[in-house]
Formats: structure tokens, sequence, C-alpha cells
């Protein structure tokens, strides 16, 4: 940016388009400027979402004193400019572009999948095409198929949205140009990776050059219906639209000129419960456990008004509620608030992507939150951000992001914690206490015990003076740490003096939501009813249980997201059987509907009491997120007291780390017909020496009475003696895991 340009960043401007008045700010593109005032310009490689291609002229308009053409999605408009989108001669070339196009694009739209919503169809009828007056030899260009994704190079128009949706959004940098004029083509650098986050830019792709593997030649675009909704996989929420055609989900789709799924969102969509119907002695014996039960166990894919359900349930039964993640994030965000003095963490999505400093602690952030990790690397591709990876495991898929990796001892996330707020608010003033905390801190000691370079933190402190807008990320590593109450206080530090944007990422599904709205309790005792979960009586989504319930797609209601706002999903498939609410009527709770409670949620909580049916769910033409609601911060009552920092109780020997493959979350993904992973224990050379264990060998380990049986793999990308051990294979017992995510692997050889 020049420093006219920074100087008048956000001034008020006023801009003539077609006529019309169009009041704005210094610094949109006249293009931005356009759409803001409802005012129409063609485009082909424009995608709002990422920085302007400029590769097709489409979008060319005459500003009045200019000579010549502008491309109107690039240039910033000036105040009192006078700007013309219409006339003879900007129309006839933009009729020029579209016969270029056509040349080499063979228009045999009758077996395109694209046919329906196709942007070159469309513009071709448009400009009134009617005859090509140009030619081209033809290439014989075949067919490749990446495995998610397939491309036609005799499709592509070269407009290198797919590209720049690889490289400036979900990061995985696969997709490149190969230029060679006409026999120019896109590239796949990274085959082998078969990256389901090439989805997503099939997504943008506006012909048939780059769609799904799976959806081709299955069915017409128009025969779809489309059902809005949002992805309840992680706690990202991200907006999706279901497209269903007789009682099937064919594909999902997004708003993708202003938001992005990951692989799990696009792909996970197959885990509906199905040919359920209503079992009523199966009915009664449910009611009858929920009369009996001592404690309700549940794992984090409900909704919130399935949580306030259960809540009321409590109320009136008394029964202890338990889910374990979300408890755990529910005491995190409590003792976190308690510094704050904030009910939310103040980070946002958009506060992410625009920042020019990262730290990430306490997170395999590419497999946990694969909507930060692209917003992460927004900041880094936009931003040139420096991004600071705080993790014992180093993380290959994130390196083309970070600028400084930072490896500490599993189990030091205390001291790590300590460190991170002395090296950061080092020149800022505090409050008494919290000064004479971080002076009392053995720095020496806890570097040592944590295995963090003084040297390292030096390097970080100095690497972020002279920038501003910082975000941290932490996440699911530290909530269930014997030791996270105090972890919290020591990150709310850098929110509260430090001028952190902070994102405390859900650990699972709709944890945050449950977290505000129910009344956790840490342990079950007695009789047990599980949703979702193993229990003494066990209501599930997943089917072969005591009571079928409905899976997410299957539901109404809300979930309530990382960004801190409460959205709506929608009914993709029939559910015939009983649901939650069912139950709750018959033991005395009165709804006609689930999404009758959508009104009801906690107040004090943040929420708001609006209908389910009121709830806007949409993006307007700049990209405003109208999507359900905001969640009100609240005040809460601070307790700025810190403890000292507990012995630092690391691991010796081989350490196992809970963490699920790309893309997989719970046995919802796992029930993905188009993902496909193996749930393995995938550990490094040097974890198979330190365990003697052997490459495809049988072992069996008990976490929290869970019992894993898994076959160990050698990972030769892997370093050092934790091994990651996924469990999102772990069906109904999955919910049951509750304690923090590196143990000590204790074995038995299969057999023994
Ligand atoms: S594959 Fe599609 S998105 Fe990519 S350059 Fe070709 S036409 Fe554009
Ligand atoms: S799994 Fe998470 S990041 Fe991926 S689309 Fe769903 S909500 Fe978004
Ligand atoms: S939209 Fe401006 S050059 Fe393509």
């Amino acid at each position: 940016m020049n420093i006219h340009n920074s100087i008048n960043k956000g001034k008020d401007i006023t801009v003539t388009i077609d006529g019309k008045i169009c009041k704005s700010t210094f610094g949109k593109t006249i293009l931005d400027i356009a759409r803001e005032n409802d005012i129409y310009i063609p485009t082909m490689c424009y995608l709002t979402k990422v920085q302007p291609i400029a590769s097709c002229r489409m979008c060319i308009v005459n500003v009045e004193g200019v000579d010549g053409v502008i491309l109107s999605c690039q240039e910033k408009a000036t105040d009192g400019a006078v700007v013309n989108t219409q006339n003879d001669e900007l129309n006839k070339e933009r009729q020029n572009i579209m016969k270029l196009y056509n040349v080499n694009h063979p228009l045999e739209c009758g077996v395109c999948d694209k046919s329906g919503e196709c942007d070159l169809q469309n513009k071709t009828i448009e400009f009134g095409l009617e005859e090509q007056g140009f030619t081209a030899r033809d290439q014989h260009r075949p067919v490749e198929n990446w495995g998610h994704v397939s491309y036609d190079p005799a499709l592509c128009i070269m407009c290198e949205k797919c590209v720049r949706v690889s490289t400036e959004i979900t990061g995985d940098e696969a997709l490149k140009v190969k230029f060679g004029g006409y026999g120019s083509t896109i590239v796949n650098t990274k085959q082998d990776k078969n990256y389901a986050s090439l989805g997503e830019a099939a997504a943008v792709c506006p012909v048939g050059a780059l769609v799904s593997t799976d959806f081709k030649y299955t069915s017409n675009a128009w025969e779809l219906s489309k059902i809005p909704s949002a992805c309840p996989h992680c706690g990202g929420g991200c907006q999706m639209t279901y497209e269903v055609k007789n009682e099937r989900i064919y594909r999902i789709s997004n708003d993708f000129e202003f938001s992005n799924l990951c692989g799990a969102g696009r792909y996970a969509f197959n885990y509906a419960n199905e040919n359920v119907s209503k079992d009523k002695e199966a009915f009664s014996k449910a009611v009858e456990a929920f009369e009996n039960a001592d404690s309700l166990i549940f794992s984090s894919q409900i909704s919130n008004e399935e949580a306030l359900i259960l809540q009321k349930l409590k109320e009136k039964k008394g029964f202890k509620l338990i889910s374990h993640e979300a408890r755990a994030y529910q005491k995190f965000m409590q003792s976190y608030s308690s510094i704050t003095g904030k009910s939310l963490y103040n980070g946002t999505l958009k506060s992410l992507s625009d920042s020019r400093a990262v730290i990430v602690m306490g997170s395999k952030i590419n497999d946990d939150s694969p909507v930060v990790k692209y917003h992460i690397n927004m900041a880094s591709k936009w931003h040139s951000a420096r991004v600071v990876y705080m993790h014992p495991l180093e993380d290959s898929e994130i390196q083309n992001i970070v600028t400084q990796f930072i490896k500490y001892e599993a189990g030091s996330e205390e001291g790590v914690s300590a460190l991170l707020a002395d090296t950061l608010l080092k020149d800022v003033e505090l409050p008494t206490e919290i000064r004479s905390f971080l002076n009392d801190l053995d720095i020496g000691n806890l570097s040592a015990e944590c295995n963090i370079g003084e040297e390292e933190l030096e390097t970080l402190r100095k690497s972020l003076i002279k920038k501003s807008g910082f975000s941290l990320i932490v996440g699911s590593d530290l909530y269930a740490h014997p030791r996270a109450e105090q972890i919290a206080k020591l990150v709310a530090l850098l929110e509260e003096y430090a001028g952190f944007n902070v994102i405390c990422i859900p650990p699972a599904g709709n944890a945050m939501g449950i977290s505000l709205i129910c009344d956790l309790d840490d342990e079950a005792e007695g009789k047990t009813v599980g949703y979702n979960a193993s229990a003494d009586f066990t209501l599930s989504a997943l089917g072969n249980s005591d009571l079928d319930m409905p899976a997410m797609n299957q539901q109404e209601g809300t979930l309530t997201t990382l960004d801190k706002r409460v959205v709506p999903m929608n009914v993709a498939l029939p559910y015939a059987g009983y649901v939650l609410n069912d139950i709750a009527n018959t033991l005395g709770l009165n709804a006609e509907y689930t999404i009758d409670y959508t009104k009801a949620l906690p107040l004090d909580k943040g929420f708001e009491a609006v209908e389910f049916d009121s709830l806007p769910d949409y993006f307007d033409t700049v990209g405003n997120e109208n999507r359900g609601y905001l969640l009100k911060t609240q005040n809460v009552s601070l307790e700025r007291e810190i403890e000292e920092v507990a012995e630092i109780d690391g691991f010796d020997g081989a350490v196992i780390y809970n963490c699920n493959p790309t893309n997989q979350f719970s046995a919802f993904t796992a029930k993905s017909k188009l993902l496909k992973d193996e749930a393995l224990l995938l550990g490094s050379q040097q974890f198979a020496t330190a365990t003697k264990l052997k490459d495809g060998e049988n072992i069996r380990y008990i976490l929290d009475g869970v019992i894993f049986d898994r076959v160990f793999k050698i990972d030769t990308s892997m370093k050092g003696t934790i091994a990651l051990n996924p469990t999102f294979d772990m069906g109904l017992s999955g919910a049951l895991l509750s304690s923090y995510r590196f143990s000590r692997l204790d074995f038995e050889r299969a057999g023994k």
C-alpha cells in the first residue's frame, strides 16, 4: 500500500456510477462500490474472497477523464469519480472476450455437469453470442482424475480462481498454473496427497472444468433441492447447503464467494440414521431410563435446543449432566473470563485473517480446526503475517505458513503459557499482583522444564515489535490439562493486557453451545443414560442402540460457532423415529417442536429470544454475514488471582496424542463414504524403537476406560516419541474420553 492510500483509507467518498450517487469509503474498488449499490458489472475471474485476479477483463468500465478502459475489480475508486459501466463499446469488448473464451471451450453443455449453473453458459447467452467467428485447432487434453476432484483441461478457461483458493484460502498450495499460450493448463502438484480441500477449488470453478469426482454425471444441477444449513462436524459451524433429490444428499455446496468448507464439511454428509420408524416399546424403555437415571452422558454432536432440553430435564429430574469435552471447555472459559471480565473471548475469524502476527498454542491446528487454519493462511498470504506455531509436534502440513516453530514438552503447557505471558507483557503496564506474579517466575527453570530456549522467546518478542494486529489461537490440548484453569488465566492476560485477539477453539461439535447452555457435572454416577455416548441405556443417531435418534442432518436447530454466532441448521433428510423432544414431553416438558426452544436459549449467556423461523441465513451481495445472530458478550465478575506455576509433570518415553486425521472429527465423519481414513496408531521410527513396536503390530491400550485395539504403523515423516492416536472411529465410546490429550502409552501386544 502506498502512503497516499494508507492515509486516505476509510475516508468517506462519493462516486457516481451509471448516474447513481454512491457513498462509500476510500480503499474499495469500483466493483465493490457498484455491488454495494446493486449495480451490475459482469465479471468472469472475480472471486470476492481472494485478492483480485484481474485476468478476464470482463469488468471493464469507463471513468470520466481517464483514457481507455479500467478494470473495476482492481481499481480503487477515488472521490468524485464518474463511472460508466454500460455502453456499446464496453459491451462489444465484453462480447469479444466471451468469443475468445468460447474458442477453446466446446459448448457441449448437454453432457456437462455444470450446465444450468455455468458462468460461461450464462454469459454466452447474456451477451447474445449466437455464432462463433473465431476458430482454433482443437488439442487432445484428456480428463485428469485427482481423487476427490477431476480436472478437464478442455473446459478450463484459465480464470485461476481454483489456484487462488488453493493458495490464499485452504493453503494446500497444490494447484498451479502451467503457462503455455493456448496450451496453458492447471496442474496439481500434490496429487499423491489427494487433498479433500481441493473440493473448495472445485466449488469456485465457474465452468465444468474442476468438479467433484463423486458428483460427476449423477444429477443435473437444476434437479437438486438446495437446503441451507451449517456444518456440525467441528466448532466452525461453516455455512453449507445440502443438495438433495429423492431423499438422498448428492453433494454439499456453499456460498463460495464469501465462505469456505473443509473436506469434512464438503464430503462427510452420508451419516444420516436411515430407515428408522417409531419403536413404541423402545420409546417407553427410554422414558423409564430417563426417569431412573442418575446421570446423562452426551457427546458434543447435539444442537443448542437439545442441550437446553437436557438442561431442563436435569432441573426437573435432578440427574447429573456429563459432556466431558464441553465441561472441560466450560471450566476453561469460566477461568478465562475471570481475568477479562467478559463471558466470551474477543477474537473472530475476521480479526484472525486481518492479523499481522498469529501465535498458535495447544492445538494441532491443521487437523483440529480447518476453518481456523484457513484464516491463519489468509493472514499469512494477504498480510505476510508472522505465524508462530507452538506445539510438541512439528506439522509438515503447515510449514508453508509457519515462520517460527517453538517445540515444547508435552505436559508443560502451564509453563509455556507463563513464559508467553512473561515474554509478551514485558513492556506493558500491569496491575501490581500480575506484575509481581510475572516477576516471581523462575524463567530459567521454566524454559528448561518446557524445553523452550530463552532465545526462542526473545526472537518471538522481537519479531512482534513492529507489528500490530495480533491473534492468539489456543485449542484442545489445554482444556483437559490438569492445570487448565490456571492456563486459561495466563492466556487471558494476553487478551486483557497485550491487545491480542484470542480464539479458544471449542474442542468438538457444539461444545461451545453446550458449555453455555448446560450446567454440567464432572463425573457420572449410578444409572446412566447416554445420548450418542455409551451408557446403561443408549440413545444414538449412529443406529444400533436402545433408541434411535436423528443425525444432525435430519434435524432443525441451531449451533453455536467458534465465531460466537448462533446459526440455523435445517433438515436435509427425513426422519420418522422419535426425537429427544418426544421424551422430554412425556417427562413433563411441553414443546411441540424442538425448535420451540430456540427462543428460550439463555439470555444471560448471550443468546437472543428469537424464533427459529426468523433466523436469517445468507450473505449479502458484499459478503456481510447474516446467518443467525452473534452471541452478546456478557460482563462477568473479575477474580484476578493467579496461582504459582505448578511443578511440571512431563512425560518420559513413549507418549500418545489423541488426534484425528485431517477431515475426521467424530463417529459421524467416520461414516462418510467419501473420506476413507484408517484409524491407525501412527508413530515415528524413533517411537517404534522406544516402544519396541514393529510396523503392522496389533496392540491394545486403555484410555479413560475405553479400549483401543490398534495397528501400529511407522510414519517416516514423523519425528520424536509421540504417536498419533485417532479417536474418530470409536463410535459411542468416543464421548467417554475425558483426559488430557497426551498420555503415556501403556500397551499390551495382541494375544497376550
Ligand atoms: S479449473 Fe476452473 S477455476 Fe480453475 S482455472 Fe480452470 S476454469 Fe478457472
Ligand atoms: S468440519 Fe469444521 S471447518 Fe470443516 S466445514 Fe465443518 S465446521 Fe467448517
Ligand atoms: S473481473 Fe476484473 S479482470 Fe476479471
